[in-house]
């Protein structure tokens, strides 16, 4: 049988949720948590659940994550604020797949998202046959949450409406979401709270109100610190995705090249300090260098022989960065004649690359 394309966190990472608990069985744990904060802080940071290994889930700083999780225990909800690609929906996901089991109550903020997704719907069907009866309420993920106690996650919150953005404003100062038409509140039960995320680079988002900001605390998830944090994030991902294939190589050269040049090219300064660079308009977060690598292998895996040369590499690498055929081309040429050029272990890279651009 075929696997699913993409299994929920508590799915695919089932037997360390499962050690985890075992370890912590008698830890004090908030109402309704599965873990502990220090377990759930684990599963995160990784490390160790008796003999089983905890891989890390968030690679950069722990007090973030400690913050975060903090924040999930006490009644303020938890906003992930960031640029794309800084892992905001990865760790919402993580997150609570580790403290509710389930990382699947899920609202994805679009411009055409209603409130009632964020309430509940109707069954019109049995709306028209029997009028507002309990049966014919359609409850959002975020209602379902509330009554089971748990985590709903909202995804990109600023992209809904503010004024939809508003009905979340009695559920989480309230903890209540009244059902007029039948004349009924539903109450959260504990362990509820919310998880949402946003970025600060889209454009079209609407502000969230000051009453809405007041009832998060916000975590800014940011670009990794080091190359090295760099270079870790992209290796792990590439790595389960290459086992998945059976490839053996770990193409830690490549990945190497792929994220110093993205750090150079959205810092706008070589890796010495010593030359100044144009900035591309993309983002070049480690998302893209991930699948800059995802792409190349790909490729390499099923038109090569299964070695990932400069020329896979370097389309999809330009097509990552020229996101504007004019003004990024030039930025890029430039990048390839100062710095590529210069370097002698990229020689066959700029080489593809100056054949396709
Ligand atoms: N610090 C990090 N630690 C671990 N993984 C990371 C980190 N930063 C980025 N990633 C990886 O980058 C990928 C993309 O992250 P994700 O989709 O969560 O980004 P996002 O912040 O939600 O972006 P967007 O704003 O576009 O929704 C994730 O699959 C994750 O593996
Ligand atoms: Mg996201």
């Amino acid at each position: 049988m075929a696997e699913l394309l993409k299994a929920p966190a508590e799915v695919q990472f089932k037997e360390e949720l499962e050690a985890l608990i075992k370890e912590d069985k008698n830890n004090p744990k908030p109402i309704n948590w599965k873990l502990s904060p220090r377990a759930v802080l684990t599963y995160l940071m990784g490390g160790k659940a008796g003999k089983k290994e905890i891989t890390p889930k968030y690679i950069g700083q722990k007090r973030l994550m400690e913050i975060a999780i903090a924040t999930l225990a006490t009644d303020r909800a938890l906003l992930l604020y960031g640029v794309p690609g800084t892992a905001k929906s990865w760790v919402a996901e993580h997150l609570a797949a580790a403290i509710s089991g389930d990382s699947t109550r899920i609202v994805q903020g679009t411009a055409g998202t209603s409130e009632e997704a964020i309430r509940y719907g109707w069954n019109y069907a049995s709306l028209l046959a029997k009028g507002p009866t309990d049966e014919a309420v359609v409850p959002s993920p975020i209602m379902r949450a509330m009554e089971l106690g748990t985590i709903a996650r909202v995804e990109e919150l600023t992209r809904i409406g503010a004024d939809v953005q508003d009905a979340l404003l009695t559920i989480l100062s309230e903890k209540a979401l009244p059902i007029p038409e039948l004349n009924k509140t539903i109450r959260a039960v504990e362990g509820f709270n919310i998880i949402a995320t946003a970025n600060n680079r889209d454009k079209g988002v609407n502000e969230m109100s000051s009453a809405l900001k007041r009832r998060f605390n916000t975590v800014i998830l940011p670009v990794p610190g080091s190359i090295k944090e760099e270079i870790e994030i992209v290796q792990r991902r590439v790595s389960s995705m290459t086992q998945k294939i059976g490839m053996k190589e770990s193409h830690t050269k490549q990945i190497e090249t792929i994220v110093t040049i993205f750090r150079e090219l959205r810092n706008g300064l070589t890796q010495d300090g010593k030359t100044k660079l144009k900035v591309p308009s993309g983002t070049l977060s480690p998302a893209e260098a991930i699948s800059v690598m995802y792409q190349g292998i790909t490729m390499a895996h099923w038109f090569g022989d299964d070695e990932l040369n400069a020329e896979d590499l370097s389309s999809a690498m330009i097509g990552a960065i020229v996101k504007d055929p004019v003004q990024d081309a030039v930025v890029f040429k430039e990048y390839m004649e100062t710095v590529m050029k210069e370097r002698s272990d990229w020689k066959d890279l700029y080489r593809a690359c100056k054949n396709q651009l």
